[in-house]
């Protein structure tokens, strides 16, 4: 295992004996998840999905992907919440930074839609698919959500009339539940080629099923390692609840208890522009699985060092019920040096011949000694790099420390009713039958 976190910063601002305290709270909470006794027991496919990937199902996904390769510079993935945010978070934390113009000439760009109904970003990419190759993967567990649902109206028209029925239709791949919603119909109707996202696992849990491992295989990224890292963390954190051998339940306990101390808004910190997505993706996970009952902790997410100079003066001196938890890469996969400036005019010849992560380290000490004093605690979570491996890991750890900080909690953090609100207003409003 190589995940690792450190909990030394927060340890002041827990009350005496609150860890052993909690651990039984804990340990039902593990036993619960693992046992499949708890609300929302018809959700836990994604527990063991790691170590029980189908290798046929992991060829196939490599196999389609280098086909879209071979027909796309763009690939289109239409989905929102769980059928999207996962996807973008790997995609984004493990290519290159400006990855529409730094193009791997083997893997498309890979765009998002679906996840607004914004017309101008439709619009603007509808000119997009105007101009380059394309492919789509439409995915949408229910089949009857609003957003990807028109998007892909839209977007199939422009397939079909850019490259005729059957042309549009090897440009479309749908992922979907195994017998219901529209999209299945649909897609068995216009003979998609199609993958099933498991039953029993949720949206926010699926980024391990084809939702994202076909997006994130077009990208050009390794999904056997992407699952191997999972499999990995699902072998220590199902082994035992014990604190010290178990870095999910250690998560899951002290967020429940800085939550009990009117903690109530966690903040994910990364120092990497890179993770912005996986931080979005986190928001959801823990947002839609803990908020509801009238509890929860309200997860929130900033990229250091920009928002140090946006957010910064808040978590220093403002209200004092946040706490952070940082994503720290220990490694990053490229080197810079600060370069010597015989002039000196900027004086940043004290930095020179350091590298920009070290620099970025120290930025991140200094940070968490503040906070620290100015009254926030701050959880450490550290992976050694970036790379699919170690990401697999860290999707894997979030999930089982949700399920379990949730049970701990005492809510379903499987559901999430509180969705269904806007969408019956947003019906009624626009005349939708029986609304
Ligand atoms: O976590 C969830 O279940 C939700 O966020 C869904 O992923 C989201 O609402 C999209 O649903 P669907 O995949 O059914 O279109």
């Amino acid at each position: 295992m190589n995940i690792s976190i450190d909990i030394s910063q927060v340890l002041s601002f827990l009350p005496n004996n609150s860890l052993e305290n909690i651990q039984p709270r804990v340990d039902a909470a593990w036993d619960t998840l693992l046992s499949g006794t708890g609300a929302g027991n018809d959700f836990l496919g994604w527990v063991r999905l790691p170590s029980q990937t189908d290798q046929e199902l992991l060829s196939r996904l490599c196999d389609h992907a280098a086909r879209i390769k071979q027909i796309a510079e763009v690939f289109v993935v239409v989905g929102i919440g769980g059928s999207y945010l996962g996807s973008r978070a790997v995609i984004e934390a493990l290519s290159p930074s400006f990855p529409s113009l730094v193009r791997s000439p083997q893997s498309p760009v890979v765009l998002f839609a679906g996840e607004n109904l914004s017309e101008d970003y439709h619009a603007d990419l509808l000119q997009v698919l105007d101009q380059y190759s394309c492919a789509i993967a439409v995915i949408s567990k229910s089949g009857t959500t609003t957003e990807p649902a028109v998007a892909f109206r839209l977007i199939k028209q422009k397939l079909e009339s850019k490259y005729g029925k059957e042309g549009a239709r090897e440009r479309i791949v749908a992922i979907t539940d195994a017998s219901r919603g529209a999209l299945k119909t649909i897609a068995d109707k216009e003979g998609y080629e199609s993958y099933i996202i498991p039953d029993d696992v949720g949206g926010r849990y699926s980024v391990l099923t084809p939702v994202g491992l076909l997006p994130v295989a077009v990208a050009g990224i390794d999904i056997r390692k992407l699952i191997e890292g999972a499999a990995i963390m699902e072998q220590v954190v199902c082994s035992t609840p014990d604190f010290s051998n178990n870095p999910a339940t250690l998560y899951a306990a002290v967020r429940n208890i800085l939550y009990e101390q009117g903690k109530a808004t966690e903040i994910m910190v990364t120092y990497q522009p890179h993770l912005v997505m996986l931080t979005e993706w986190w928001k959801q996970l823990y947002g839609e699985s803990e908020g509801k009952d009238g509890k929860g902790i309200f997860p929130a997410g900033v990229t250091f060092t920009s928002d140090l100079h946006s957010m910064g003066q808040f978590i220093q001196e403002g209200s004092r019920n946040i706490f952070e938890t940082v994503l720290s890469i220990d490694q990053p996969n490229r080197e810079l040096m600060v370069p010597v400036d015989p002039e000196n005019y900027d004086g940043l010849n004290f930095l020179a011949g350091k590298s920009l992560s070290e620099v970025n380290h120290k930025a991140e000490e200094g940070t968490r000694m503040a906070h620290v004093e100015g009254g926030v605690p701050n959880i450490r979570i550290s992976i050694p790099c970036l790379d699919a491996m170690h990401l697999g890991q860290l999707l894997y750890f979030y999930e089982f420390a949700c399920g379990v900080s949730g049970y701990t909690l005492g809510v379903n953090p499987f559901d999430q009713p509180g969705v269904e609100a806007y969408k019956r207003n947003m019906f009624k409003l626009l005349g939708k039958p029986g609304f």
